[in-house]
């Protein structure tokens, strides 16, 4: 069968999917046969000769010594089933079919380990119950779903929370929405997203902590631990960290597309994040779709062996993206089904998401010698041994409520407030606008964004429902209630090729606007704004642009935005830019006309609150950026951490460069500005020289200089000046969030040992620490000035 190479993997692998379902039943009768035997003979005659065969109730010292007592009584097609996780879902996509079988006979049959998309908790229980009751050993199902930042109760995208730079916060927030998951039945969340990103024409680059391999590790830890709670104190919950690997290096941004990735870059830049989350105990890892160097990530052995399981020593599972093992066969790498299942097998791919190629295909690999039955045990176990250990065999059900939804978000409303507010980050204040006095008589709030609830739940907020949701123009109302607050759409946004994901996911979009309508929009939010004293720009994207599925080739405000925005400006009152969006977008102008300019991202069930308490200053923005600002689209990809190469960026000459824009960007990676001032000040090294394995400590004193209670980000960046290979100018080495009162100080200590200075050499093929002079710089942006030296002694 041919498929559009243009439709998206997604579809054409559950095309694929269902085809497959339907020869089975329809082109390939014997093989029905073999079915309908294999049902008569678990359901009639495997009780009668077993009994009341049961998985036990864990008495092993251990979850893979209860998975291995489990195997034993296992069939092999019992096991098969293990490895197979369909979706509950009926995608709204016109050439997508349902399975024939119905969802509770792949339960009665045991031919389903887990289950993707089903998140109400009645429906859970009822699938839930069948296993429990009528599978004959009562392996209950594991119930998945991507709580990507929030279930019942939406925090600020990914992200935004790696702007936050309080990894303790995205540590609650994962907390909370496991906690809520939880309650539903869906106890493994696709989550974290751990993908570096450093081209913002990826619409994914929403759903990591952006470019940096030090940030994105202590974002992935503190996700892990989130999810899965403190070794101390576990939760019976389950973390993946995905899309295992590089997939966040797609050429041209395209989201899908292939990756090429060199072993340093891999080891260095990609990695660390995954290494981090396997480290912090996660228990799960998600294979990514693309090719990677040409191997498809989700049947390459190098990758999943060699990395994932020597170097990285993951004793988890793999669960496949969805329909990423069918779909070997249509990226050109397995002859056809059987053999994608049997490459999927051996590269260590334990969960197939969504395919079903596994469950159609692994008892023939079986028969006919290509696998054996160790092999499939070695992929069953970890299943099993998570089910155990997330206690699903003695606690399988959900125990929400009618009520459970509200109670939930009453309970959380006021962290994701926090949340939100930290998140944010202040890119422009001339003449201190912000915050606004809350005295201001007439404030119209204008633009596509202003007063949309969907779209700042902000994108993977499957189960968030919008009238939940405070958006930009009610949390000012209620802010400022003695204050005339008025809003105007202005323009609409939409995208030229929409995708099939905008049927089913996110809000629905508006229709589109005549051109008479269109003209009389752009007129009363001029009229609006020309009779306020405040204006407030809330442009940006749809929660959906910045999405799977959403890749764009430019970086400009979509729409007429670009143009309302002139318009307003033009009309001479103060306007303060709201930026939605997690992609940074083009702010050439608007980085010199609009006094005012923050990036809130996409703040989740409380994003319109939090909103309105930086804009009074009841809250302080103190976020930093996680990925470095282009000033235009050219530029990308643009990352602080690149090496000297041939010259330094301000050499005199000869120096990578275009001769159209600066080579700078618009903002660098680490900014963002506060209603206070700070000066970090003092930088003392513990020792100006050092044994190779030595460690030296730098020390900062960090000072509250202005007139409010306020966050400053502390950050220490280290370059290595010579060595078995060049090193990038800067890498960031350690961080701290600090609040401090007016006139407080604070002092501060990174240290920096080996784990600061070792990296992986392509030169030695493999991990250094070597003799050489470094400088430290500590700041509060990639630029900072503040500088030592220091060397290390062989
Ligand atoms: C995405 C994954 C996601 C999965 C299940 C895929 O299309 O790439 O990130 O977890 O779908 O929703």
């Amino acid at each position: 069968m041919i498929t559009s190479v243009l439709a998206p993997p997604f579809a054409i692998a559950f095309r694929l999917q269902v085809r497959r379902a339907l020869l089975i039943k329809t082109s390939f009768p014997e093989n029905a046969m073999n079915r309908l035997r294999v049902y008569l003979s678990f359901s009639l005659i495997g009780p009668l000769l077993c009994g009341v065969a049961q998985a036990q109730a864990p008495t092993a010292s251990n979850d893979t010594d209860r998975a291995n007592a489990l195997l034993k009584q296992m069939t092999t097609e019992e096991k098969i089933g293990q490895l197979n996780q369909p979706l509950y879902l009926k995608l709204p996509i016109p050439s997508v079919k349902t399975d024939p079988v119905s969802y509770e006979d792949r339960v009665r049959r045991g031919e389903v380990g887990s289950f993707l998309f089903l998140t109400d908790p009645k429906e859970i229980n009822r699938l839930q119950k069948i296993a429990m009751t009528e599978q004959r050993l009562h392996i209950p199902i594991l119930f998945g779903f991507d709580v990507i930042h929030g279930f019942d109760t939406e925090f600020p995208v990914p992200l935004a929370m790696a702007a936050s730079w309080d990894p303790a916060m995205a540590e609650q927030a994962q907390g909370i929405a496991a906690e809520e998951a939880g309650h539903a039945g869906v106890r493994w969340s696709f989550a974290p997203m751990l993908d570096i990103a450093r081209d913002p024409r990826w619409g994914r680059i929403s759903e990591g902590a952006g470019e940096d391999p030090y940030l994105g590790a202590a974002m992935a830890r503190a996700q892990v631990r989130g999810f899965q709670g403190r070794p101390e104190n576990p939760r019976p919950f389950m973390a993946t960290l995905k899309h295992f690997a590089g997939y966040g290096a797609a050429e041209g941004g395209r989201d899908y597309d292939a990756a090429y990735i060199s072993e340093e870059r891999m080891q260095n830049v990609y990695l660390p994040p995954f290494r981090a989350g396997v480290e912090a105990g996660a228990g799960t890892v998600m294979s990514a779709y693309m090719d990677l160097n040409n191997v498809p990530a989700s049947g390459n052995l190098h990758l999943l062996q060699e990395i994932l399981r020597k170097q990285l020593n993951f004793k988890g599972f793999v669960v496949s993206d969805a329909f990423a093992v069918g779909s070997l066969v249509t990226q050109g790498f397995a002859e056809n089904a059987k053999d994608a299942a049997l490459r999927g097998a051996t590269a260590g791919v334990n969960m197939d998401m969504g395919s079903a190629t596994y469950l159609e295909q692994m008892k023939a690999l079986l028969d006919e010698g290509h696998l054996t039955e160790s092999q499939l045990d070695d992929l069953v176990r970890p299943i099993l041994a998570a089910k155990y250990r997330l206690r699903l065999f003695d606690h399988p059900y959900a125990d929400a409520t009618e009520q459970t939804h509200s109670e939930m978000l009453a309970k959380h409303r006021p962290t994701a407030r926090t949340a939100a507010a930290r998140s944010a980050v202040l890119l422009r204040n001339e003449g201190a606008l912000l915050p606004l006095a809350k005295t201001t008589k007439r404030i119209a709030v204008i633009g596509p964004l202003g007063n949309s609830k969907g779209d700042m739940n902000g994108p993977w907020s499957l189960t968030a429902k919008a009238e939940d949701t405070v958006s930009v123009f009610e949390g000012i109302r209620a802010k400022l209630p003695d204050s005339h607050v008025e809003y105007a759409e202005g323009v609409q946004i939409a995208k030229t090729f929409p995708s099939s994901f905008d049927d089913f996911i996110g809000p629905k979009l508006e229709k589109p606007w005549s051109p008479e309508e269109a003209d009389r929009r752009m007129k009363s939010a001029l009229k609006l704004a020309g009779n306020s004293d405040a204006v407030i720009m809330t442009l940006g994207e749809l929660s959906g642009m910045d999405f799977e599925y959403a890749s764009r080739s430019s970086l400009s405000l979509p729409g007429k935005q670009q143009e309302l925005l002139e318009k307003i400006q033009s009309l001479g009152k103060p306007v303060v830019l709201l930026l939605f969006t997690t992609r940074p977008l083009d702010l050439s102008w608007a980085s010199e006309h609009i006094p005012a300019i923050m990036d809130c991202y996409f703040g989740g069930t409380e994003a319109g609150n939090a909103v309105a308490d930086l804009l009074v200053g009841d809250a302080v923005p103190g976020g930093k950026l996680p990925v470095t600002w282009p000033r235009s689209v050219g530029q990308v990809e643009i990352y602080y951490a690149h090496t000297n190469s041939h010259k330094p960026y301000d050499s005199a000459d000869f120096t990578s460069r275009y001769w159209d824009i600066s080579t700078s960007p618009l903002y660098p990676f680490g900014y963002g500005l506060s209603y206070s001032t700070f000066s970090i000040s003092d930088l003392h090294l513990s020792a100006k020289t050092a044994p190779l394995d030595g460690s030296i400590t730098a020390t900062v004193t960090v000072a509250n200089t202005g007139a409010r209670a306020a966050d400053e980000v502390v950050q220490l960046y280290l370059h290595q000046r010579f060595g078995s290979a060049s090193r990038p100018v800067r890498e960031l080495k350690g961080f701290r969030r600090v609040t401090l009162l007016p006139g407080q100080k604070q002092e501060i200590s990174f240290p920096i040992g080996r784990e600061e200075r070792n990296y992986w050499s392509a030169a030695k093929d493999g991990w250094v620490i070597e003799p050489s002079d470094f400088d430290v710089w500590v700041g509060n942006n990639s630029q900072a000035e503040l500088h030592d030296t220091f060397s290390l002694l062989q």
